[in-house]
């Protein structure tokens, strides 16, 4: 793996998606969500167990470019065995960070290895791609159905 952020960057990004992390659906599941990104019209499906507070499993499938997909199998990983309050901080964070509202090398978070979209904030269109798993993962929380990026 390079030490160059913008080529370790698209490395993770082709990994993620040739062998997606947690791709499936759980069922059952406790939580789920569908979003969408109208833009493209690419979809997202979410589904999860959660008890005690803590999201015990999470999986997705659905079709969408590479940034989404990656996005959303990070986020998978990052997110299983946290608190709902964790996560909904992160989907905060990790907002905040790709509109360029956050910057992880001075603002503390809890983002860890997912700063690495960073960089997405210089590419506004592909914003919503990367958003799109953490607008979904925030609707499933808040117990709604569907999301649009719009
Ligand atoms: Fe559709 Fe990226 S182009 S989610």
């Amino acid at each position: 793996m390079s030490s160059d952020p913008r080529e370790l960057y698209q490395q993770v990004i082709i990994e993620h998606n040739k062998k997606p992390r947690n791709f499936g659906k759980l069922d059952p599941c406790t939580h789920h969500a569908d979003g969408q990104n109208p833009l493209c019209g690419d979809e997202l499906q979410l589904t999860l167990n959660i008890r005690d507070g803590r999201i015990e499993d999470v999986k997705f499938e659905g079709h969408g470019c590479a940034i989404d997909v990656a996005s959303a199998s990070l986020m998978t990983g990052a997110v299983k065995g946290k608190s709902v309050e964790e996560a909904e901080k992160m989907a905060e964070q990790f907002r905040s960070m790709v509109r360029g509202e956050l910057d992880p090398s001075t603002d503390a978070n809890l983002l860890g290895k997912l700063t690495l979209f960073q960089g997405v904030k210089d590419l506004p269109v592909r914003v919503k791609c990367a958003v799109l798993p953490w607008a979904t993962l925030h609707s499933a929380l808040k117990g709604e159905e569907t999301v649009s990026t719009e």
